[in-house]
């Protein structure tokens, strides 16, 4: 019976960690992490049509820039407070590092605000720009 109970408590508890990214509950914390989902999910989208795994589409591509764009401009604001709990990827130094970390969101921000995807060609320099953007943060503030 023991054992049961505590079989079934396994489960629930894996099945909520898959659902809440590892466990997390903090508010601010989520809430950052599902920016950055958002910006993965704007570069998958380029990403499969410059694989040709999607047809190559303008005004989407163009809509996933505008995304990017406006999901950039919130890193600051969803990273303001600071918050650190078990199983988040932030470093401290984001903190201590505040404008240069804010300046990393600007960069972004601004890339996907200029760049134009009006052909498929367009879209290898659009996605390495970009890709540059993100790694250029993480490699500083992301575990
Ligand atoms: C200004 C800094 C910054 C920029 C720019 C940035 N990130 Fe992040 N990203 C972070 C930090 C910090 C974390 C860790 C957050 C945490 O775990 O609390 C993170 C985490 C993530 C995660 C994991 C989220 C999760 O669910 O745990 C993904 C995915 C991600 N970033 C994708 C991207 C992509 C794609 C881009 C570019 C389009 C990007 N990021 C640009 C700082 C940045």
């Amino acid at each position: 019976m023991k054992t049961q109970v505590l079989a079934a408590m396994i489960a629930v508890t894996a099945a909520g960690a898959a659902l809440a990214h590892g466990g997390v509950e903090n508010e601010t914390v989520l809430a950052r992490m599902e920016g950055m989902k958002t910006l993965s999910t704007q570069l998958k989208t380029l990403g499969a049509m410059a694989k040709g795994q999607q047809a190559f589409d303008a005004a989407e591509a163009q809509a996933a820039l505008d995304r990017l764009s406006e999901e950039a401009a919130q890193i600051p604001a969803q990273f303001e407070d600071e918050v650190i709990v078990e199983k988040s990827e932030a470093r401290p130094a984001i903190w201590q590092n505040w404008e240069d970390f804010a300046a990393k969101a600007g960069d972004l921000q601004q890339r996907s605000a200029a760049l134009e995807v009006a052909q498929p060609g367009d879209l290898g320099p659009a996605l390495r720009d970009l890709g540059g953007a993100c790694k250029a943060c993480h490699a500083d503030y992301r575990e």
